[in-house]
């Protein structure tokens, strides 16, 4: 069964009521039919059910036929217009057609004529607006792959860029790392030497050194990208890794005022994964949080929960919050609020890259001025 929405939709506009009301009957069964008689009226519907054909009579008294054709097209230039014209009234149809008409009928009509005229002027109608839906949305899928590629090739610049800068960056890191080291065993020396011991030297060398070499292995490992495949995952302990990235934000939350807490489970958590990715993204969110959370003096708390499948790693921070329209934005590469201040808007973006290479997921909750809750969960071993 047609339902009645369903139908092609067919506006009559003439002032005699013999051959509307003639029209009406002749296409109920196959359109939904409007009939207005006179020019005005008939534009008031256009407008608002923009039916599929439009077949309107030329002489009338008010605006004429042909005066309504030029307002039909300025309303609908791809509605299909018929117009009905006196009987041998040839040249009045072609002054139509000329004007943008796209057939007409002479009366009296033949009704046979009548349905077959309209059929095809509906579905000339349908082609055009499909075909300019379609250009539409190819117009858009073309804007959007554009903005794909302009990204692609940011990326790919940013790839080339950081084969060169990781080189280059790795001779002085070197240079530190065999200072650190000649640092460490001199500290212990002296200790030896003068038999005492310096626990705050010692632990605060250990922090460089831990680090140190956290961005000698984040240098292999962008190294090998490309030319070697993803470095094996092996068994690592979650809670050792949120332990240490902790130890190694402490001294920045101290110096920007916020107070960092931590949570963290006994049981060790382990995941078949890469402990240097994953305590890259880790560091990432806490570091976003330390930041956002440094104007209020903010409080950050990290946690570590394990459950029997998963665990989670939930970084709460009472900083300025995320503005609801910004919350879809922050995972993309670039994006970033930070703009001036050292921000690339990398870091999410490659924290979720990591938790997905891990099988896991990022979740995000955020209320301006208030603060924002961030929960990586990742799959753990033997599940
Ligand atoms: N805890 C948070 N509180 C408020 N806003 C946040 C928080 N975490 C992330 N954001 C928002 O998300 C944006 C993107 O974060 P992301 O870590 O990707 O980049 P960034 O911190 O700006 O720069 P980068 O990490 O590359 O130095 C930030 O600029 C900030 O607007
Ligand atoms: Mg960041």
């Amino acid at each position: 069964m047609t339902i009645a929405s369903d139908l092609p939709q067919v506006l009559v506009i003439d002032d005699e009521m013999g051959p509307r009301e003639s029209l009406r009957m002749l296409l109920k069964p196959n359109y939904q039919v409007y009939t207005a008689d006179n020019v005005e009226a008939g534009l008031h519907i256009l407008r608002e059910k923009k039916p599929d054909a439009v077949i309107s009579d030329i002489r009338m008294p008010g605006t004429s036929g042909i005066d309504g054709l030029r307002k039909i097209r300025e309303i609908d230039p791809h509605v299909a217009v018929i117009m009905l014209t006196g009987f041998g009234a040839l040249e009045t149809a072609k002054e139509a057609l000329r004007l943008g008409a796209n057939d007409y009928i002479s009366k009296p009509f033949d009704a046979r004529e009548m349905r077959e005229v309209i059929g095809r002027n509906v579905e000339r109608t349908r082609i055009q607006r499909t075909g300019i839906n379609a250009a539409a949305e190819i117009k858009e899928l073309n804007n959007r792959l554009l903005k794909e590629l302009a990204q692609k090739e940011r990326l790919a610049s940013l790839g080339q860029a950081s084969a060169e800068f990781v080189h280059d960056l790795g001779n002085p890191l070197t240079i530190v790392w065999g200072y650190v080291q000649l640092l460490a065993k001199k500290l212990e020396q002296s200790e030896k030497e003068n038999g005492t011991t310096n626990e705050t030297s010692a632990k605060e060398l250990n922090i460089i050194e831990q680090n140190v070499r956290l961005c000698r292995e984040l240098l292999t490992m962008w190294q090998s990208y490309g030319s070697v495949e993803a470095s094996p995952h092996k068994p690592i302990s979650v809670t050792q890794v949120v332990r240490e990235v902790v130890k190694g934000v402490g001294p920045m939350a101290v110096q920007s005022g916020v107070e960092l807490h931590c949570d963290i489970c006994d049981d060790p958590c382990t995941l078949l994964g890469d402990s240097v990715q994953i305590m890259r993204a880790i560091q990432n969110v806490i570091i976003n949080a330390l930041q956002a959370s440094a104007e209020k003096k903010g409080s950050v708390v990290v946690s570590c929960t394990c459950k029997d499948f998963y665990v989670d790693v939930r970084v709460e921070d009472t900083g300025y919050g995320i503005a609801p329209a910004q919350l879809a934005k922050i995972f993309d590469p670039y994006f970033t609020t930070k703009q001036g201040k050292s921000g690339t808007g990398l870091g999410l973006y490659i924290t979720k890259k990591v938790v997905e290479d891990h099988n896991g997921s990022i979740k995000v909750e955020s209320t301006p001025q208030i603060g924002t809750t961030f929960t990586i969960r990742l799959p753990l071993l033997n599940n």
